[in-house]
């Protein structure tokens, strides 16, 4: 039978699989888990996957975001306050850790979280304690803890912006999920699957994409992730409903060549750019076996321009 796993977090590439595999066994503990990953790769996703996997299902879930959290009101929202307990307490608050109590709260963008409250929610962590602002006795409760971040969150310790007592108790069991362009191989999947959901969803024709448009959007860096790739698929969906897509209907910033080109990026200490041609040059007549036709291609230069630059720097190739 398949579960909220299967049928919400698709994904068929190796390193996404593995930390969903982790996740299914840590899910039915109660272990305090953080989730790792770019922003839009899945983690609150992940975080409600992990909920509905373990026997708190049927308890709530409940999301914050840390980031959205005023300072002076992020105590009162997590461990809720009582009326009178500051100025503007008019009525009695529950806080988020009460409210999910039983079940699953999840701390969003966890890196944001005020130093002073990160002191109260590791004391919560270790003891199960809540202290209610303005009130004395210390109540137990038994909420769940995911926290999120996309951030380095020991960068942010060593910058004294995150406790690090905090770090380590939230970092037992890291799940770090993969940036989309490190899982290339399941964009046509989640393309297909956002296309169709979508499509009935607005109830309109699915545009057609051919294995040429798939090649050029596989090549594109996807800094947004999956919500830049499910985003994706909506506004073709809405633009072109029932057309096939060419790589001329991409959006701009697909024909601006946003693409992945660490493998040649810069090196801080500088390069000798003649000695990088040759060295291109030389290695384009290796991978095509002297094919000097071939060769301009990967270069993406016409014949006549490489065989100048041969004759220029006196390449001597032979297979
Ligand atoms: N593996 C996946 N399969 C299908 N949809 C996904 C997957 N991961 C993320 N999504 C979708 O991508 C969007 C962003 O996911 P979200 O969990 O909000 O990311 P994050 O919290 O890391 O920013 C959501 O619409 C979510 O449903
Ligand atoms: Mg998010």
């Amino acid at each position: 039978m398949s579960d909220f796993f299967d049928k919400q977090l698709l994904g068929k590439s190796g390193e996404f699989c593995t930390v969903i595999r982790a996740a299914r066994i840590a899910a039915i503990t109660d272990v305090t888990l953080l989730l790792l990953g770019e922003s839009g790769t899945g983690k609150e996703l992940l975080a409600q996957a992990i909920h509905q996997h373990s026997n708190r299902a049927t308890k709530p879930f409940i999301a914050i975001n840390c980031a959205a959290l005023p300072e002076a009101l992020a105590e009162s929202e997590l461990f809720g306050h009582i009326k009178g307990a500051f100025t503007g307490a008019i009525s009695d608050q529950q806080g988020r850790i009460q409210a999910a109590n039983a079940g699953t709260l999840f701390l969003d963008e966890i890196g944001e979280l005020p130093l002073n409250i990160q002191a109260k929610l590791l004391r919560f962590l270790d003891s199960g304690e809540c202290q209610v602002i303005g009130k004395t006795q210390i109540e137990k409760i038994n909420t769940r803890i995911l926290a999120a971040t996309n951030r380095n969150l020991y960068t942010q310790v060593q910058q004294g912006k995150f406790r690090q007592d905090l770090y380590y108790r939230l970092n037992i069991v890291p799940l770090e999920l993969p940036p989309l362009r490190k899982r290339i191989d399941d964009l046509e999947m989640l393309l297909n699957n956002f296309t169709k959901q979508l499509a009935e969803h607005h109830n309109l024709a699915a545009p057609n994409y051919p294995k040429q448009t798939i090649k050029y959007l596989r090549q594109y860096k996807w800094s947004g992730n999956i919500r830049e790739l499910r985003n994706f698929c909506e506004r073709m969906l809405i633009l072109f409903s029932g057309k096939t897509i060419t790589i001329q209907h991409l959006p701009k910033e697909f024909q601006e060549k946003q693409f992945e080109t660490n493998a040649l990026c810069l090196p801080e200490t500088g390069i000798n750019l003649k000695n990088f041609e040759i060295q291109m040059i030389k290695q384009a007549l290796e991978k095509t076996y002297g094919n000097r036709s071939q060769a301009a291609r990967l270069l993406g230069l016409t014949r006549d321009a490489f065989l100048y630059r041969i004759k220029k720097y006196m390449i001597d190739y032979k297979c």
